[in-house]
């Protein structure tokens, strides 16, 4: 993203698990930031947007990792720094402070009690004491120069440490996880009273930045938008078309996955409503004959990725000078596929719109929203007047109900799925449910059971009901409905849609299992 006129905080990222959130709480209060992968910490030097610069926790032991430590132009460029954790541990020792390998390790709850006065922790303590998350093994020692204690836990004497002078501050907890009582109180002190950054990142002024973005890069140029009638395919098609206009081609492949109606509505939104140029491409035939005998969920989801890439590319050829693809990849799609920061990070799945597009590919690629969260997302969409049908529809995965359907899948299962997923997804909506819930679905197991209808034996398939809360699908929590809910939905999926005779509820959270089920 262009952002470099945009005020922002830096997260560096010392490959903590929660550098995330720091971002997300720095946004959720109103303020841009990025983050940065330590090994680039270069890429800020002539960076004049930057207002702050947060140094994340991370699995490395300063005591070990000699290797890695502050680089001075950080210093140099005399902004606020505050370090977590491991951050906390290297702003330390860069100033002269020595950490150890203490004997009693801090994870969990702690208390911290106040020791002197200071801005960053205004508000923070209650009757001297603050409830605290910690997760260390290293301390610091030794107080390092012009620094000076401004709290402490039982185990950690100089748990929070400032200079300042300069604007320089440490916490040896995380006060970017919900377990830290007042751990926003003090982000939000440390961007606003300390590095009095502006609080401008709101869905009107991200949809100004995109739109200008998308001018600037695009001009006059031709550009092809895959949209699969999703939030974020969609708020990207909508940007688009508010910035170059009818510049925009949007191919839409029904690659027979869908939910039912799915591919009808998206026809009647885009082409009718939203006057887009639509190209519709049936490809639901050759999807299917490609996926016969394919049990693999990795084979299956590579069929469908490049498939759905082949597919795309031929239509995107027909669309005459047309130079960039845009695409509908959020922030957490690119660290689970491939880390954003160039981090490595363990893949667990190949997501269907990342990484799968060919080398040779004659189009640039615009991703307008590659550092949005989905929370962000949908706001953009409420700002752009998406249908709310769109906007508040639950996110839906690449390769369709090709993984909702685990081992092989055929028309005859697809079909008794869509039927079942209609009934699931209506049953939420009239009870009010399908807004509460992140995301919803129903999956066909692949085998049979025994049954009774009537006087009669079935043998018939197993509809697994799925249902998560989730703030961004990274993890999940399930959804816990009532009896009579469940009553209702298993009576109606059974009673209404051939093939099925028994309904399961799925009860894991993510992790340890993800949501889909391949
Ligand atoms: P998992 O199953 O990994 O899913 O817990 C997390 C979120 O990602 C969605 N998902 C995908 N989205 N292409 C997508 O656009 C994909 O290939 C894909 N696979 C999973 C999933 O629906 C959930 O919201």
């Amino acid at each position: 993203m262009e952002s470099s006129n945009l005020q922002k905080i830096v997260i560096v990222d010392f490959g903590s698990q929660f550098t995330q959130l720091v971002a997300r709480k720095i946004r959720e209060l109103g303020s841009f930031s990025e983050i940065i992968n330590f090994k680039n910490i270069f890429k800020l030097r002539n960076d004049t947007s930057v207002k702050g610069i947060i140094l994340s926790g991370g699995p490395l032991s300063i005591t070990t990792n000699k290797g890695i430590s502050l680089d001075s132009f950080l210093i140099k460029k005399k902004i606020p720094i505050l370090g977590i954790c491991y951050g906390h541990q290297i702003l330390a020792k860069k100033f002269g402070g020595k950490i150890k390998v203490s004997k009693h390790r801090e994870f969990g709850k702690a208390i911290l009690k106040v020791k002197s006065n200071c801005i960053l922790t205004k508000n923070f303590f209650k009757s001297k004491k603050s409830v605290v998350w910690m997760s260390h093994q290293d301390i610091v020692q030794k107080l390092p120069k012009g620094f000076k204690t401004v709290a402490s836990s039982l185990n950690s004497k100089f748990a929070v440490i400032a200079n300042e002078k300069f604007k320089y501050y440490g916490v040896q907890f995380h006060p970017e996880v919900s377990h830290t009582e007042n751990g926003k109180i003090l982000i939000k002190n440390f961007i606003f009273n300390i590095c009095k950054i502006k609080k401008n990142w709101n869905s009107k002024n991200q949809k100004k930045l995109f739109i200008s973005n998308i001018k600037d890069t695009v001009k006059n140029d031709k550009v092809i938008c895959a949209l699969s009638g999703g939030v974020d395919s969609s708020v990207v098609a909508l940007l688009l078309k508010k910035a170059i206009g009818n510049n925009l081609t949007c191919i839409f492949v029904n690659t027979g996955l869908l939910r039912k109606n799915e591919a009808n509505d998206i026809k009647k939104i885009f082409r009718k409503k939203i006057k887009l140029n639509l190209v519709y491409v049936d490809a639901s035939k050759i999807f299917l004959k490609k996926l016969l005998n394919i049990d693999n969920p990795e084979k299956k989801r590579k069929i469908i990725g490049s498939l759905f890439i082949k597919i795309f590319e031929k239509y995107a050829k027909k669309v005459k000078n047309a130079k960039y693809l845009a695409q509908g990849t959020l922030y957490p799609d690119m660290i689970e596929s491939k880390s954003v920061t160039g981090s490595p990070s363990s893949k667990i799945k190949s997501h269907h719109n990342v990484g799968g597009l060919p080398k040779n590919m004659k189009f640039k690629l615009l991703e307008p929203l590659k550092y949005l969260f989905k929370d962000e997302v949908r706001k953009l969409g409420s700002e752009l007047s998406l249908d709310k049908n769109i906007l508040l529809r639950h996110p839906f995965p690449g390769p369709g109900l090709a993984i909702r359907i685990p081992g092989k899948i055929s028309e005859e299962k697809i079909k008794i799925l869509q039927e079942a997923d209609y009934i699931f997804m209506n049953e939420l909506k009239k009870e009010k449910l399908y807004n509460k819930i992140w995301q919803a679905y129903a999956a066909l197991l692949p085998v049979k059971t025994v049954g009774v209808m009537g006087d009669s034996r079935t043998y018939e398939y197993i509809c697994l009901i799925r249902a998560v809360t989730s703030v961004d699908g990274m993890t999940a929590d399930f959804f816990s409905f009532n009896k009579n809910f469940l009553t209702n939905i298993s009576n109606k999926i059974v009673n209404s849609v051939r093939g099925i005779n028994r309904v399961v509820l799925d009860i894991s959270s993510k992790p340890p299992s993800t949501i889909e089920l391949e």
